[in-house]
């Protein structure tokens, strides 16, 4: 787009913003965001955005339901500032796991917020790692999902793989979900597979597992889910793991939502090491921890991709080759 770049923060995650703008080498834009004694908002644009490329990063993040509607109100104010094109970033998307109507007389609430956030005056969204496919389609303006796995696999093979033996072991996908969606993790990185059969009975966020796919006797298992949010499905997990003869556990999720008192009751589990990406904010909040919490860098990727986007180039560079081969 020969239009000029801006990037905005909403209140949601400033550092994450500020890495971003940081490697697109600009300053993030100015804006306002006020909140009265009624609870109402007011978001002030101080930078003039008439026929500019405009990247509002806002995640989702305490207050959920707020920093939502902040979002809304940061589109809409852009939109009627006359913006040429306005990009919604939205690293960990809201409402993700209400992908269905599994239930009766319930809404399907992700496809509310695509809507919402369409309607309120995004062009196009860039997010990462949905919950589901699915979601990706409840657009009907371009949505790009960027996967933070090439982050991922990086700290595995520089890391991880280093200091234990890779042939120790085992990708362990936390439910079937997860085994569909992360299915390329076998081919980039080459290990045995175990899958939990993870189901949940009500809404008590303590899931059950009834058996495990796979063989984890001896072995390293390393946990892949796409987010933590009460730590219920990683502590059935490890005590599952640990019964079915893991010798050492660890664990990786792309949000790490650790809402309540998920950090003690993960830090009381035998996982030995918890590896996230910062969707969220959450660096301050496991700093305490030392080493038990490792925190990957998405600034790089949403970087690129927003360069990418700017610059009408494709995305394809950012996803594993094994995803480009399936493209
Ligand atoms: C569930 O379907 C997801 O993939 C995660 O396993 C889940 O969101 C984790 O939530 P919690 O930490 O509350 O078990």
């Amino acid at each position: 787009m020969n239009a000029e770049m801006l990037v905005f923060s909403g209140s949601s995650h400033p550092s994450l913003a500020r890495a971003i703008a940081e490697r697109l080498g600009q300053p993030l834009g100015q804006s306002q965001v006020i909140k009265f004694s009624n609870e109402n908002l007011m978001v002030r644009i101080a930078d003039n955005v008439r026929e500019k490329d405009v990247f509002v990063i806002q995640t989702s993040a305490p207050p959920v339901n707020e920093m939502i509607v902040e979002l809304l109100i940061f589109l809409d104010a852009l939109k009627y500032a006359s913006a040429a094109r306005v990009t919604a970033v939205i690293p960990y998307f809201p409402y993700c796991r209400s992908d269905k109507k599994d239930e009766p007389r319930i809404s399907i609430a992700a496809r509310l917020m695509a809507d919402l956030i369409q309607t309120a005056g995004a062009n196009r969204v860039l997010t990462m790692d949905l919950h589901s496919p699915q979601i990706q389609g409840f657009f009907r303006i371009p949505a790009d999902q960027l996967l933070a796995a090439p982050v991922f696999f990086e700290y595995f093979n520089e890391v991880l793989f280093a200091e234990t033996s890779r042939a120790d072991f085992v990708l362990v996908m936390a439910d079937h979900g997860a085994a569909k969606q992360f299915a390329y993790y076998f081919d980039e990185l080459r290990s045995p597979v175990a899958i939990l059969d993870k189901f949940r009975v009500d809404h008590t966020e303590k899931p059950v597992i009834r058996q495990i796919i796979g063989d984890v006797q001896g072995k390293s298992a390393l946990i892949i889910d796409d987010e933590i949010a009460s730590g219920g499905t990683l502590v059935e997990a490890a005590r599952f793991l640990q019964a079915a003869g893991a010798k050492r556990i660890f664990a990786a999720a792309v949000h790490p939502i650790l809402s309540g008192n998920a950090i003690e009751r993960l830090l009381e589990s035998p996982i030995e090491r918890f590896i996230v990406a910062d969707t969220v904010p959450v660096r301050e909040k496991v700093k305490p921890y030392g080493d038990r919490f490792v925190v990957l860098d998405v600034s790089p990727l949403f970087a690129r991709a927003i360069q990418c986007i700017h610059n009408g180039d494709p995305l394809s560079d950012l996803f594993p080759p094994s995803v480009k081969r399936r493209r």
